[in-house]
């Protein structure tokens, strides 16, 4: 394909998802225009007082710049910019320096940045040490957190010193698996990377982006875990990894490390608004998860691995694999309505609805929609998971948006959207991860600045005064 039709198409997904996403802005605006204003952020006096129901709702744990949801607006705002604008006219790497470094990057900034996330992406030596591991027979998640914490030991150390001496590898590719020239016992083949694509054109590491060992190794997250996810995905179809392509984006080189297919330019716009959409969202389970392990002074990478293993849950990010497992169950439009009042009557959870803190439509929900309609319009089997979809959305939103203010959630249409892009399910939250890493690293490092241990208490309902009585006279 020549670069001219290539950048005809990029333009034309661009404008194509743009338009879609500024459509979502202004219905979110007219729709929750009637909401009061929130009374926007006050400075907090600590001790301070708050309500605080099962589960921590309304505890407040700390102070925050970095982002903001408001529940009756549909508000999601990181650092100050609605998540409309971001998805609309920026990309994740941008929205991940955001996070982290509490500004948009400058022009030099912002290329240095791509650049050493694009070289962070290469991890061989955490990649082989994974393979080590039954990961084709792992659940997704866990196999993340086992790749994030070896990447602790590994990327820390080995792949730092790989990449010093990159031209000294051997290539490999799809199509040429090399074996091991000595024979060690091992049945699986050895692989390793070169990298002279990855020399080329790279700019040196930019001194002005590493503030820190923590910042460091938040790139070296956000990047590896891109690296991992990917890897997992391939090894569970029975691939080898694939070294990321320096002329793609972020989210196209997940893609393209994932499937070893170049994404289209409306694949890669789509996963970089996907990918911005789950990068960050106030003090949600993972972020908590992460936030606690750091405060007590443990390491980022084990913070991390935290986070990842808090949203592998159904109720949290998990939640977006057993959508598409419930559309599938269900079948069909026709067939929502009995579904749903035998799903009422065993007074189950609809998956992809409601939410601790939006008492209004998801604004996340309100692009991945629109989205996965585009998308699934030329595809068979999601074009009948998007049909179920709306229809399911019609009953629920029917039967309890007015009376308990459940809406369709961030994981309601995501599923489908990766569904279009063929990634399978059991994936899903591990693009969740991907992502959420920006999240998760911006809120450790801007705690331990201030950094006091988490350590809530519990109320305790138990006996007193119980006499102890010898194993043998129980
Ligand atoms: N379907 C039906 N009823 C629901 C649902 C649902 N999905 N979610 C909440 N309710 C009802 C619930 O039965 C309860 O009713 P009642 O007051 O009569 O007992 C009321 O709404 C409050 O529910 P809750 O479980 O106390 O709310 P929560 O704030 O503790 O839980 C939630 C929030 C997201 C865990 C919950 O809504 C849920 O389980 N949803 C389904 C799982 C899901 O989609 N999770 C993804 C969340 S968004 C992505 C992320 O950040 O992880």
């Amino acid at each position: 394909m020549s670069s001219d039709t290539t950048r005809q198409q990029t333009a034309t997904a661009d404008d194509q998802i743009t338009r879609i996403i500024l459509e979502a802005r202004e219905q979110a605006y007219q729709e929750t225009d009637h909401e009061p204003e929130p009374g926007l952020t006050a400075k907090v006096e600590w001790p301070v007082t708050c309500t605080v129901g099962p589960g921590l709702e309304g505890a407040i744990a700390c102070e925050s710049k970095i982002g903001y949801v408001n529940g009756s607006k549909g508000w999601l705002i990181y650092r100050g910019y609605d998540i409309f604008d971001l998805c609309a006219y920026s990309s994740y790497e941008e929205v991940a320096f955001l996070l982290l470094h509490g500004r948009l990057p400058k022009a030099r900034e912002f290329d240095a940045f791509k650049t050493t996330l694009f070289r962070r992406m290469y991890i061989p030596e955490t990649q082989r040490l994974l393979l080590s591991f039954p990961v084709q027979d792992m659940n997704p998640m866990a196999a993340l957190r086992l790749g994030t914490n070896l990447m602790r030991q590994k990327q820390t150390y080995r792949d730092r010193q790989l990449e010093e001496e990159r031209g000294r590898l051997i290539a490999t590719d799809e199509d040429s698996i090399p074996m091991e020239t000595r024979p060690t016992g091992k049945r699986r083949p050895v692989f390793q990377f070169i990298s002279s694509m990855l020399r080329r054109g790279a700019a040196p590491e930019p001194d002005v982006l590493v503030g820190s060992d923590e910042i460091a190794s938040c790139y070296n997250l956000i990047a590896g875990v891109a690296s991992i996810a990917a890897t997992i995905g391939r090894v569970r179809e029975g691939r080898i990894p694939i070294e990321p392509a320096p002329d793609l984006s972020f989210a196209g080189n997940y893609l393209y490390m994932l499937t070893g297919r170049r994404p289209t330019p409306l694949e890669e716009r789509v996963m970089d608004v996907c990918l911005i959409l789950h990068a960050d969202h106030g003090m949600n389970a993972s972020t908590f998860a992460s936030m606690v392990v750091a405060s007590t002074l443990s390491d980022i990478y084990l913070a991390i691995g935290s986070g990842i293993s808090a949203l592998s849950g159904p109720l949290h990010g998990g939640a977006n694999v057993e959508v598409i497992k419930m559309l599938d169950e269900i079948g069909s439009p026709g067939a929502v309505s009995k579904w749903y009042r035998a799903a009422q009557e065993e007074k189950k959870k609809v998956m992809g609805f409601g939410h601790r803190v939006y008492k209004a439509y998801d604004p996340r929900a309100r692009i991945l929609g629109p989205l996965a309609k585009l998308l699934a319009a030329e595809s068979g089997h999601a074009s009948k998971l998007y049909a179920t979809a709306v229809a399911l959305e019609k009953e629920v939103v029917a039967s309890l948006g007015e009376k308990k203010k459940i809406f369709p959630n961030v994981d309601f249409y995501s599923g489908i959207v990766y569904e279009c892009m063929q990634i399978p399910a059991e994936l899903y939250t591990t693009i969740f991860a991907v992502s959420r890493v920006a999240g998760w690293c911006a809120r450790v490092i801007e705690y331990l600045a201030n950094n006091r241990i988490f350590r809530p208490r519990a109320i305790y309902t138990g006996s007193f005064n119980e006499e102890y009585v010898p194993v043998e006279k129980r």
